[in-house]
């Protein structure tokens, strides 16, 4: 019977242990968990979603009090379209996140920034050419393009000197995506190192719409490969979304991907950015909490659990502090969603917003628990204690789990007492 260890995934002439931990904004997958995944010779993401609050948070920076402070005049205004990201600031942003992490890197293992193209700060092109170059700058491994069709974004960085030398990969939940791709991105003469295939039963934002249940991760990516078969292009292929086992992996691996990208395991390791007690809602939550909808403002459908206290939430918009998910022309849902409840109940200190979420701060707050389909499920990999609580696991453990487990067993950690 095999074992994911008895795989590799094969980048030219170096092979990693074909585990890939996937891309979790807002700093969810931190430095240390991607660290981890380096170190034990797999891949690690970190993300660069909202980064001026993570390099704030990692290095006590300034980078949002100085955006509020430079936006502050337009605080009650209902027109976000004057907010604006200081290109340099970002590129110093990114650079700091990234540059550490990769300064800290151990192991042989790889290191790539997940960059959502979503995140359209107002200045869609500018602000996605200065993450991206910044994160090469800062001598990332890779960059994992997602959460949009990245259909300009290899020409944003074609003249840069690590274009061809970094990896460069895509996260697509269809042929079709793929194919899109592929042809506009035809003329930069670059292939993509590898390519994420995303099914419905992932976290974070989805590539379906809410008739998500009627996909599959394995058909998708059986489509892809007789596509890329039939055209005769050799890319990595890396199934993700509700791999939740050894043996889910190995089935993958055995019918030809090259790794798989796993997340919703790792949302109950010490070394992932969520707050403890937020990762014990993750273990005790029920299949019926694990609910999809559509409040994110960038259009996605979204997975998340439903006690979230970011859903109904109406709290203010703040984008002058963030202002990530503004479009090229200064809007966001959001803000319609907002200030429609506003007009609707003058006078009311606590608006309910119940269609659209203000995701930048729910995000960074650490309000909005979004999940993978399966999050039901991580309270079978570790123990109960006495006080109701889940014993915390470790990132090496899960990966071990993962590398090294059959018949679709899960390890459970050493017991601590309590
Ligand atoms: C808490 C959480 C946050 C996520 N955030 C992002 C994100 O910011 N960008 C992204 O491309 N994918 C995101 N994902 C998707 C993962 O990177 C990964 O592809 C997917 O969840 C793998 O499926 P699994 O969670 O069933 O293992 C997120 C997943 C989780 C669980």
């Amino acid at each position: 019977m095999k074992r994911v260890d008895d795989f590799r995934l094969r980048f030219g002439k170096k092979e990693y242990v074909p585990i890939v931990i996937g891309g979790m904004g807002v700093d969810i997958s931190t430095a240390e968990l991607a660290l981890e995944a380096a170190r034990l010779g797999g891949v690690g993401h970190i993300s660069d979603a909202m980064v001026n609050t993570v390099a704030d948070r990692r290095f006590n920076a300034k980078f949002v009090k100085e955006k509020l402070k430079q936006y502050k005049f337009n605080v009650a205004n209902t027109d976000k379209s004057v907010v604006q990201f200081d290109l340099g600031a970002l590129a110093e942003a990114t650079t700091m996140h990234i540059g550490k992490t990769m300064e800290a890197k151990r192991g042989e293992g790889l290191i790539l920034v997940n960059c959502m193209e979503k995140l359209t700060m107002n200045a869609p092109k500018e602000t996605l050419r200065v993450r991206m170059r910044a994160a090469l700058d800062a001598g990332i491994d890779g960059i994992t393009l997602a959460a949009g069709l990245h259909l300009g974004s290899f020409a944003l960085i074609e003249d840069h000197p690590r274009f061809r030398d970094a990896k460069l990969g895509i996260i697509v939940s269809s042929l079709r995506a793929l194919q899109l791709f592929l042809r506009k991105t035809a003329r930069t003469n670059r292939l993509p190192d590898y390519v994420v295939v995303e099914g419905p039963l992932a976290g974070g934002h989805l590539g379906f719409g809410m008739d998500w249940a009627a996909f599959d991760l394995a058909t998708i990516v059986a489509d892809i490969q007789q596509f890329l078969r039939a055209e005769q292009l050799d890319i990595p292929l890396i199934p993700a979304g509700g791999v939740f086992t050894g043996s889910d992996a190995v089935s993958f691996l055995e019918n030809g991907a090259a790794a798989v990208q796993v997340a919703t395991r790792f949302t109950v390791a010490k070394e992932c950015g969520l707050p403890e007690d937020v990762q014990q809602e993750y273990f005790k939550a029920s299949e019926e909490q694990i609910v999809v909808n559509n409040i994110s403002p960038t259009g996605y459908p979204m997975r998340m659990l439903a006690n979230s206290p970011a859903i109904g939430d109406g709290i203010r918009p703040n984008c002058e502090a963030y202002g990530y998910l503004l479009d090229a022309s200064g809007h966001c849902s959001y803000i319609e969603a907002y200030n429609r409840e506003v007009a609707a109940h003058p006078g009311v200190k606590r608006l309910s917003v119940m269609d659209k979420t203000c995701l930048c701060t729910q995000m960074r707050n650490f309000d909005l628990w979004t999940c993978g389909h399966y999050t039901y499920r991580l309270k079978d990999t570790s123990h109960q204690l006495a006080d109701g609580s889940y014993q915390m696991l470790t990132a090496e453990h899960i990966f071990h789990d993962y590398q090294f487990s059959t018949d679709h067993q899960i390890a459970l950690p050493e017991p601590v007492a309590g």
